[in-house]
C-alpha cells in the first residue's frame, strides 16, 4: 500500500528517511528543561484547556458561573428526554443499581453483589463497551521494594498541580496492593519478569517504574476478567439500557433512575436504595473539534444526570489531550498510541528531525509541546490537512534489538497493520487527543456524592487527579473507588428501606432552566454521537 501522505511535494517515505537519518545526532540532543514558570508560560500558551473562546459560564445549578467547553456547559442545562408525568411504577427493584459497564462498574457490582446486596448492573451498550477496555499502558501500584505509595502521592500530586484532594489520592495510592492482589486471584494475567515477579513499567511524570501491564492491551485483559466475574455471578445485566434520568424521594435522596431501552425506545423505571454512576467520561463531545481515543458511548452522561440532581462538580475546566494520537491512517485518526512506546524510549521528532520536549514529561507539557511544534511550522501535514509529528517507533528495535516492538506492542503493530502499516519499520504520524476528563462529580472518601445514596466512580468523579492525570492512575481509580462505591451502597441498602421515587428535583431544574432563559432545544445525556446513526 502506498501511503499517500505529503508536506509540500515530499512523499511519506522521504519524510520518514529523516527521522531515520537524524537518530543518531538525537541520540546525543539535549533536551529543553523548563523552570516551573517556564512550564506554566507553555502551558498558558500552547495547551487547549487555555483557549479562553472554547469556555463559557454555566448558566445555572451547583456551579452556576463556573467555566467549561461550551460542548458540556450546552448539556448540563440540557433538557431531559423524560416527561415530569412519567409512570414511576417500577419494572425492577433492587438494592443497588450501577449505571456503566466498564471498569468502575463491575468493580463496583462484583463487590456490591459479595455483600449481599441485590444488584442491576445497566449499560448503555454492551459490558465491558468502555474506555477501560481500550487501556493500553497499565495500572500504576506501588508494589516494588524501591517505591513506596508516598513517593505514588507524590508524583500524582506533582502532575496534578498539586490540585488533587489529599484524603483521595492517599486512599488510591494505599489501596493499590490490593487492588492489585484482587485482580490477580480473579485471575488477571499481568507481565513477570524472568524470575517469575510482576513486572513494572515507568510512565510519564512517574519517578518509579510503577506500572503493572498486560502488554499494550492491560484494559482489555482487565475486563476480559471482570466481565467473566459479573457473568459468572450472575449479577443481573441489562444491556442496550441507557439512564437517562435519576429519581429522588423529593428531598434529596436519590432512589432510582428512568432508563431508556435503546433497542425499543421504552422507558423503563428501576427503583434502588443507592444508584451508582459509573459512566465515563467525555471524550465523544469532541470538545474544541479535537478526536478523541475514547469509546463510542463516552458522551458525559452521569455527569448531566448527577448536575440535574443537584451534585456539585469540580475541575471541570480541565481535560487531558494525550499526546499521542494518531494523525495518519484516517480510519485511526485520534487512536491512542500507548505512552508505552515513549517509555521504551520512543523520541517525539518534528519535522526538522529534531526532538523538542522530554518525552516522559507530564502530558500536558509534552502536548502543548507538540501542539507549539505544529503551531510553529514544524509540523508535518497530511493529505487531509492534518498536522503532526512523528512517533519514531522504529528507534526501539534499533537501540534494544529486533522484534521489541512486536514483542511490547502487539495490540498496536496490528492495529497498524490493518492498514498496511508497519510500526517497527516506519515511525508513525500523532497528534494530541482528547482522552481523559481531569474533572467531574465531586465524591467523598466512598465515593458518594453531595446527593445522600448517590455515587459515583471512575472517570465521572474528579478531585482525585487534579488538573492533570498522570499515565495509569486510571485503572487504579476506577477499581479503588469502584469497590469504595460498592462496599458503601450495599452496607447503605441493607440498613434502610426504599424510599419514595419523584422527579422533583426535574420540574425544579426546569424551573430555573426556564429563569435563566435556556431553551430546551438541547437534549441531554447525549447516550451517542451526533453521527452515531440513531436508527
Ligand atoms: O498511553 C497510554 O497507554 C494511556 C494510559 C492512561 O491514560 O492511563
Amino acid at each position: 500500500m502506498t501511503l499517500r501522505l505529503l508536506t509540500g511535494r515530499m512523499d511519506i517515505h522521504e519524510l520518514q528517511k529523516l527521522v531515520h537519518k537524524t537518530r543518531d545526532p538525537r541520540r546525543t540532543q539535549t533536551l529543553p528543561k523548563y523552570s516551573p514558570a517556564e512550564r506554566d508560560t507553555l502551558i498558558k500558551k500552547h495547551h487547549p484547556d487555555y483557549r479562553e473562546n472554547a469556555y463559557r459560564p454555566i448558566k445555572f445549578g451547583m456551579n452556576a458561573g463556573d467555566l467549561t467547553v461550551r460542548e458540556l456547559a450546552a448539556l448540563l442545562e440540557g433538557e431531559s428526554p423524560v416527561p415530569e408525568n412519567l409512570d414511576l411504577s417500577p419494572a425492577h427493584t433492587v438494592d443497588v443499581l450501577v449505571v456503566g459497564g466498564g471498569g468502575a462498574g463491575c468493580a463496583a457490582a462484583l463487590h456490591a453483589y459479595a455483600r449481599g446486596a441485590k444488584v442491576m448492573l445497566a449499560t448503555k451498550l454492551r459490558l465491558g463497551d468502555s474506555n477501560t477496555v481500550m487501556a493500553q499502558g497499565g495500572m500504576q501500584v506501588a508494589i516494588s521494594r524501591e517505591d513506596s505509595p508516598i513517593q505514588h502521592f507524590l508524583d500524582t500530586l506533582k502532575g496534578g498541580h498539586m490540585k488533587n484532594d489529599h484524603e483521595l489520592l492517599k486512599m488510591m495510592v494505599d489501596e493499590g496492593p490490593s487492588i492489585a492482589k484482587w485482580l490477580l486471584e480473579l485471575g488477571v494475567l499481568f507481565d513477570r519478569d524472568a524470575d517469575g515477579n510482576l513486572h513494572v513499567k515507568k510512565g510519564g511524570g512517574s519517578s518509579m517504574p510503577r506500572l503493572l501491564t498486560c502488554s499494550d492491551y492491560t484494559g482489555l485483559e482487565i475486563m476480559r476478567v471482570l466481565k467473566d466475574e459479573v457473568l459468572n455471578q450472575k449479577i443481573q445485566l441489562l444491556e442496550f439500557s441507557a439512564a437517562v434520568e435519576l429519581l429522588s424521594d423529593g428531598a434529596g435522596t436519590c432512589t432510582g433512575a428512568v432508563l431508556r431501552d435503546l433497542d425499543n425506545k421504552r422507558s423503563l423505571v428501576v427503583a434502588a436504595k443507592a444508584v451508582i454512576l459509573t459512566t465515563g467520561g467525555i471524550g465523544r463531545l469532541h470538545i474544541q473539534g479535537f478526536p478523541t481515543s475514547n469509546h463510542y458511548g463516552a458522551t458525559g452522561d452521569g455527569l448531566v444526570m448527577a448536575y440535574r440532581m443537584g451534585a456539585k462538580l469540580l475541575q471541570i475546566d480541565t481535560f487531558q489531550y494525550h499526546p499521542t494520537g494518531a494523525v495518519y491512517p484516517e480510519q485511526l485518526i485520534g487512536a491512542l498510541v500507548t505512552e508505552g512506546i515513549r517509555s521504551e524510549g520512543g523520541h517525539l521528532v518534528n519535522a526538522k528531525g529534531e526532538r523538542f520536549v522530554n518525552e516522559l514529561d507530564t502530558r500536558d507539557v509534552v502536548s502543548a509541546s507538540i501542539i507549539r511544534e505544529c503551531e510553529e511550522g514544524r509540523g508535518i501535514r497530511t493529505m487531509s490537512g492534518r498536522v503532526g509529528v512523528w512517533l519514531d517507533t522504529p528507534l526501539l528495535d534499533a537501540e534494544q534489538g529486533p522484534g521489541t516492538v512486536e514483542k511490547h506492542f502487539p495490540a498496536m503493530v496490528r492495529q497498524y497493520k490493518r492498514f498496511g502499516i508497519d510500526i517497527a519499520n516506519d515511525p508513525v504520524l500523532i497528534y494530541p487527543t482528547l482522552h481523559y476528563q481531569n474533572g467531574g462529580v465531586q465524591i467523598d472518601a466512598n465515593s458518594e456524592t453531595g446527593i445522600r445514596n448517590l455515587f459515583v466512580a471512575g472517570e465521572t468523579s474528579g478531585g482525585l487527579h487534579g488538573r492533570n492525570r498522570l499515565m495509569g492512575n486510571s485503572l487504579l481509580d476506577l477499581m479503588v473507588f469502584g469497590r469504595r462505591a460498592g462496599t458503601t451502597a450495599a452496607a447503605r441498602a441493607a440498613s434502610m428501606p426504599q424510599g419514595p421515587m419523584t422527579l422533583e428535583h426535574l420540574r425544579q431544574f426546569r424551573a430555573e432552566a426556564r429563569k435563566h432563559g435556556v431553551s430546551p432545544d438541547v437534549s441531554s445525556p447525549m447516550l451517542l454521537p451526533a453521527y452515531a446513526k440513531q436508527d
